[in-house]
């Protein structure tokens, strides 16, 4: 029988090797189906999987799992996926996680986790920089932008909000703010006429007069506002919110401020685009997620608060089995400020990243993205019957295919259809949102090595299907 603890003795095999080497090359060399969706016989050959009694070899279950599991995945680090916000992810960022995963440090607390503590203590420090936080910020790595948002709203109810009157307190959300959010409010027992959804002007930012007036509203009746929640690049549109004037309105009415910041604050990293983020530096949190915009593999958020001390006070715990871990001046137990107890060093995929590529290319990758927005909209431009419903911004632009002679419910059902003729045919992955009621196409293109070719390709091949599949909803 196989010790499950000891290391199997194929370590080091063909395949393990050979597995990982083809999958970071594959970066450098994408696979050409963006989409592989498992048909009828894989699914079916995977349900009929079952876990053996009996061990099987390493070599052949790492050939089994690279063939007919991995296999089946949308390539979200494909060049050409410009659906959600793609996950473009570095193969540094990769072989971070690898040598995370393998060396697994305990980094919940600083005597199971010194260095990569002391490491991720730097990285929080250097995001903070970025953002223009003060030296008494501070933060931690977590899962991802809900994980960060959530760990955030607890100290925004902790610090604004006395703990007997929670059923009275209100928290502001915009039309455009991710789900997220109003999920985590959910979670720690805000109902839902607790969260107030302010609208948002033309361009999608929420409208700082619609939110001072409910504020007003609620306080009259007697409610508690207690927090505002605004965006730093809205997964639809990557609009920003007026920062400063929603820190003015916070300040005014003594509200915390959060920044969701999980797709946009990358920018902060490039000098030529982190101006856009004006305000955000006055922020009480902020959630940012490097599996976004700072490509890195999956499960690699942070949340960044203005003062470092109030995580500790809403997360902070000393059970007895516990206590051997206390920290002395500058070290840090990363369970005290957040959710987790035990976690893996999410960091140090980021740092391995930063130190080979170095903070400059990660600049330029990021503004990359918003060069290729820019020239799909030019592409878009150039042919017929297409609506820019959002020009591009923050790499990411909405528009749609709107021939005359067609009702509305029509042109909508006409962009779905055209996003899934997209999905079949493989070439690049564009789904669609909601914008003002309306069915749009979105593009969010954010990975470095897109091209332009592969952009306006893009953009021609969705005119062309946009084409053939109109005369269908024509004649219907
Ligand atoms: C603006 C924004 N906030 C939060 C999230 C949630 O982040 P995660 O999926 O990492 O939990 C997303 C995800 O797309 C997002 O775009």
């Amino acid at each position: 029988m196989e010790n499950i603890i000891k290391s199997p003795t194929c370590v080091g095999s063909r395949e393990l090797e050979a597995a990982v080497v083809q999958v970071l090359r594959s970066r450098a060399n994408p696979q050409p189906h963006v989409v592989r969706l498992a048909d009828e016989q894989a699914i079916s050959e995977l349900r009929a999987m079952r876990v053996p009694r009996q061990g099987r070899p390493l070599d052949a279950v790492i050939d089994e799992m690279v063939e007919k599991v991995y296999h089946h995945r949308a390539q979200a680090d494909h060049p050409r996926f410009f659906a959600f916000v793609p996950g473009p992810a570095s193969a540094l960022s990769a072989i971070g996680d690898l040598l995370t995963a393998v060396y697994n440090p305990h980094a919940g607390n600083w005597l199971e986790s010194s260095g990569p503590s002391c490491i991720e203590q730097q990285l929080v420090k250097w995001l903070a920089d970025q953002l223009g936080l003060p030296e008494s910020s501070g933060g931690l790595f977590v899962s991802g932008g809900s994980m960060a948002n959530l760990t955030a709203l607890v100290a925004a109810r902790d610090q604004r909000l006395p703990a007997q009157e929670r059923a009275k307190g209100v928290a502001y959300v915009s039309e455009q703010t991710h789900s997220s959010v109003a999920k985590g409010l959910k979670i720690i027992g805000f109902l839902p006429d607790q969260i107030r959804r302010i609208k948002c002007d033309s361009k999608f930012r929420l409208d700082v007069d619609a939110l001072a007036a409910a504020v007003a509203e609620d306080k009259k009746g007697g409610r508690l506002p207690f927090a505002v929640i605004a965006s730093a690049g809205t997964t639809n549109t990557g609009s920003i919110d007026p920062l400063p004037e929603i820190r003015s309105l916070c300040d005014r009415e003594k509200l915390w401020m959060h920044v969701d910041g999980a797709y946009g604050a990358s920018i902060a990293v490039s000098p030529l685009y982190r101006h856009l983020l004006k305000g955000i530096e006055e922020a009480d949190s902020i959630s940012w997620d490097a599996h976004k915009w700072l490509f890195q593999t999956y499960g690699c958020g942070m949340v960044l608060v203005r003062d470092g001390s109030l995580l500790s006070a809403s997360f902070h715990t000393r059970p007895e089995y516990l206590r051997d871990t206390e920290t002395d001046e500058g070290q840090v137990n990363f369970w005290d400020l957040g959710i987790e107890l035990t976690r893996p060093a999410r960091g140090l995929k980021l740092w391995l990243t930063l130190q080979v590529a170095g903070s400059d290319a990660m600049a330029h990758a990021i503004e990359h993205g918003f060069q290729l927005a820019q020239w799909a909209e030019e592409e878009l431009r150039q042919h017929q019957h297409w609506e820019i419903v959002t020009s591009a911004q923050l790499a990411i632009v909405n528009f749609r295919y709107a021939p005359g002679g067609l009702s509305e419910a029509k042109i909508d059902a006409l962009n779905k259809a055209v996003a899934q003729r997209a999905l079949r045919d493989g070439f690049a992955t564009v789904l669609t949102t909601e914008l003002h009621g309306r069915t749009v196409l979105r593009i969010c293109a954010i990975h470095p090595d897109a091209t332009e070719d592969d952009i306006r390709e893009t953009v021609r091949r969705l005119n062309a299907y946009a084409v053939s599949e109109a005369r269908g909803f024509t004649q219907a």
